[in-house]
């Protein structure tokens, strides 16, 4: 599944809502594991990201607005992306949850996005930290691949090379580099968006129930661990 707006008419909150979040640095593996997750439990994968990028594909206001944000490395305000996603989530496709992928990345956007769910009702169920050594972040980053037909068909020339060099095994289109993996605006990614992400863990080690798993392992065994954080959560809420 993907972060595309389905048809549909407004979705509905309420307390059995299941909305996830996840965190992590850039290059963690939130779009990979999110991707999985949705895919077992049968919710949209929501990612921030894919939504701006999309935007500017388009060439839609909102693309407009957020084009030097994304290219750059540097955070999309606050206003704005809590606004693309309280949208996002009016979908049909989202009536009974989601998996927020790189959404909240700042206190403000954790804070006003528990306002907005608890007009419906609802609440975070689970925040997801994915965490990875930062000099790790650097060699997936810049080893990342995707499709330019479906930039969530990932891949990473080391890691998890396609079976045809440069062309997915899903659709056959062209891999290429997403614009922002390209060595200059790494780094400002990394400083400018590590500090407010410490942030919103630290929000969610407060109010909500937090799991931090360690992403430096292989795909499966971060999956495993995840999946096993969301059974805790459901074990508890059904006690
Ligand atoms: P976004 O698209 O969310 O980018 P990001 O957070 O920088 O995250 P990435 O997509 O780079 O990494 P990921 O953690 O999903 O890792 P992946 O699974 O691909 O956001 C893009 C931009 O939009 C932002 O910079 C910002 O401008 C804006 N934006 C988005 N949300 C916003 C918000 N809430 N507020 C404000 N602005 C916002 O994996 C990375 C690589 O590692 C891949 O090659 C993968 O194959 C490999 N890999 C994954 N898992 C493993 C593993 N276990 N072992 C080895 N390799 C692995």
């Amino acid at each position: 599944m993907t972060s595309t707006a389905a048809e549909g008419p407004v979705a509905q909150g309420g307390e059995e809502r299941r909305i996830i979040v996840m965190i992590g640095a850039p290059g963690a593996g939130k779009g990979t594991q999110a991707a999985r997750l949705a895919a077992t439990l049968g919710l949209p994968h929501v990612s921030t990201g894919k939504l701006f990028r999309d935007a500017v594909h388009s060439q839609q206001p909102l693309g407009a607005q957020v084009r030097s944000y994304v290219e750059s490395g540097s955070l999309v305000p606050d206003d704005v992306t809590v606004d693309v996603v309280e949208q996002r989530l009016r979908q049909r496709d989202a009536r009974d949850g989601a998996i927020l992928d790189g959404f909240p990345r700042t206190r403000a956007q954790a804070v006003a996005f528990d306002e907005l769910l608890a007009k419906t009702g609802a609440r975070v169920a689970a925040a997801l930290y994915v965490e990875v050594p930062t000099e790790e972040l650097m060699a997936r980053l810049t080893g990342r691949r995707i499709c330019t037909l479906d930039d969530q068909h990932v891949y990473h020339i080391v890691a998890r090379p396609p079976k045809i060099t440069g062309r997915c095994d899903l659709d056959g289109a062209r891999l290429e580099q997403r614009h922002d993996d390209k060595p200059a605006t790494l780094q400002r990614r990394l400083d400018q968006q590590l500090p407010p992400m410490y942030d919103v863990v630290d929000h969610y080690a407060d109010d909500g129930p937090l799991f931090s798993v360690r992403g430096d392992q292989p795909a499966d065994d971060v999956t495993d661990e995840l999946m096993g954080a969301l059974a805790a959560v459901a074990r508890s809420d059904g006690a």
